[in-house]
């Protein structure tokens, strides 16, 4: 068990749970199913068709930096993103959701 506030399971369940779920790559809810979305290609969920413009723009692929920066920011890092979410202020709290997500896999 990681220490105190930083199991990333944990932390994705509460933090990101209400908008996300990381099951397959194409379980969604309000936002995409995150399962396998490092090293993924950026709005590739299969059949999540609420990608904004701005999201959809974003060219390449989720690399962990990359990750680390939008969830550090959303709105700064992808301007005019829908994912209406402030960010996760704590870098290992990120570091920890990141790995989770990491270890998860579309199918
Ligand atoms: C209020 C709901 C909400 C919360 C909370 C939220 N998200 Fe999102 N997220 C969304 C929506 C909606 C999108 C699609 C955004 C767009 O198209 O601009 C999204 C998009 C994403 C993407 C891009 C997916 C892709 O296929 O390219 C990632 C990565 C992501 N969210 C991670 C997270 C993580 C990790 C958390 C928790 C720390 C989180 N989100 C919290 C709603 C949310």
């Amino acid at each position: 068990m990681p220490a105190n506030g930083t199991d990333g399971a944990v932390l994705f369940a509460t933090t990101c749970g209400g908008c996300h779920k990381a099951i397959d790559g194409a379980t969604h809810s309000y936002g995409p199913d995150l399962a396998g979305i490092v090293g993924s290609a950026t709005a590739s969920a299969p059949g999540y068709g609420a990608y904004s413009p701005a999201l959809k723009a974003l060219h390449g692929k989720w690399s962990k930096e990359k990750l680390d920066a939008f969830l550090k920011s959303p709105q700064a890092q992808v301007s005019g993103t829908t994912m209406t979410f402030r960010g996760v202020g704590d870098p290992a709290q990120r570091a920890a959701i990141i790995d989770y997500l990491a270890g998860t896999k579309r199918y």
